[in-house]
């Protein structure tokens, strides 16, 4: 079966936050979710459930568990046991859980920036000082163009720790920058993780979505003594385009940790919802959603290969990362001569929302986030309307 990733949805009707902040005449290409319709199989298994027709209390299903614990052990070769699961309502709310759960307030909380905006907010929402080591970006050559790639600078990383950085929080794959980290990088975070004594949290939301021949290397896989102090934060979510189904999961080996994230998360944090129980289930052990998954990342490969050929060929004053993992791309546009808020001037001038890089964090000014999680038609449009503003 052929996926019509092509085909345009009107979202405006259904409540969709991407789609209905701005007017009409504004193309949203910011909130982190695809303009495409997820695959059969969860929109079966959510009637079904809708069709039993009582909505009380749910549990987590045991065979998700299994799958869950069957997949890392075939993905990622990690042995865990489907107990080694808990399930959260999101993984924002994961994170501000985990930086409530570890060290006492006004302890450190270490993250890379720039980086997606709940990482710099959690720790500070739970009284938690953020530590922020700023990751390094170069130029480097792409078949004879210049792509903007970041690397994380250890040298960075360790002048950022304090005496009292309890906590990492890792995003990978990175969120804007699009990397996902290689083996090598993620030994020499686990090592900094041990000799610094730090709970290390890998948000790893978009570890399903990697481009190419890029691998997705959950860092907790790596050896148990990093397993041992890690705390991994994954999803159906992105993947699958179920973010408003609200059913995310932690993957945590180490029983006091786990109990420590309980405690914190006790009388505040709901459970999941039965429908967001339903469609993960769906989402990870149907083999169609496999499937659809697989043609889903050839179409976001090209639409990211068209997106740098566009910029190459129109965009002169712009350069852009071109992702490893994820549907979002970075843009530079810091000598693309624009005065004042860059937000305000694609919207007022291109009529498209991207995210305000500044909003990232340190490193984030003069950038834009683009996502390109739609069809190539609406990408095509939004990369035009911001070729005839910038003139
Ligand atoms: C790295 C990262 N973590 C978490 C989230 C959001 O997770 P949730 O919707 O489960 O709260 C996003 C959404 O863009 C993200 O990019």
């Amino acid at each position: 079966m052929n996926y019509d990733f092509d085909r345009q949805i009107d979202r405006r009707a259904s409540d969709s936050g991407k789609w209905n902040v701005y007017g009409e005449e504004i193309l949203p290409m910011w909130v982190a979710d695809m303009d495409f319709e997820s695959p059969a199989p969860i929109v079966q298994a959510l009637h079904q459930r809708a069709d039993v027709q009582v909505f009380g209390y749910g549990r987590p299903p045991m065979k998700l568990r299994e799958v869950l614990a069957e997949r890392m052990l075939t993905r990622q070769n990690w042995q865990i046991e489907p107990d080694n699961v808990s399930f959260l309502p999101g993984l924002v709310c994961g994170l501000n859980i985990i930086c409530r759960a570890i060290g006492e307030p006004g302890d450190g909380v270490l993250v890379n920036a720039p980086v997606y905006m709940p990482f710099l907010s959690a720790p500070t929402n739970q009284g938690r000082e953020l530590n922020v080591a700023e990751l390094a970006h170069t130029l480097v050559n792409d078949n004879g163009h210049q792509r903007v790639r970041y690397e994380i600078d250890f040298d960075a990383l360790e002048a950022a720790i304090t005496p009292r950085t309890r906590l990492f929080i890792l995003c990978n794959p990175h969120n804007p920058v699009g990397r996902a980290y290689t083996k090598e990088e993620l030994l020499q975070i686990g090592e900094l993780c041990i000799k610094h004594d730090l709970v290390l949290c890998s948000d790893e939301i978009h570890c399903d979505l990697t481009m190419g021949d890029t691998q997705h290397i959950s860092v907790a896989s790596l050896a148990p003594e990093i397993a041992d102090r890690t705390i991994t934060l994954q999803a159906p979510s992105k993947t699958f385009n179920i973010p408003g189904l609200g059913c995310s999961e932690a993957f945590v080996q180490n029983k006091e940790l786990r109990a420590r994230m309980d405690k914190a998360a006790a009388g505040i944090v709901p459970h999941v919802n039965l429908m967001g129980y339903a469609a993960g289930l769906a989402a990870y052990s149907d083999p169609e959603c496999e499937e659809w998954r697989l043609q889903l990342l050839a179409y976001l490969t090209a639409n990211r290969d068209f997106l740098t050929d566009y910029v190459d060929t129109h965009l002169p004053q712009v350069r852009t990362t071109a992702p490893d993992a994820t549907y979002l791309a970075w843009l530079d546009l810091r000598e693309a001569g624009v005065e004042g808020n860059l937000q305000t001037f694609c919207l007022e001038e291109a009529k498209v929302a991207f995210n305000n890089g500044a909003a990232f964090g340190q490193g984030g000014e003069g950038f834009v986030r683009l996502n390109y999680g739609c069809p190539r038609a609406t990408l095509a449009e939004g990369l035009d309307r911001l070729r005839h503003a910038l003139g």
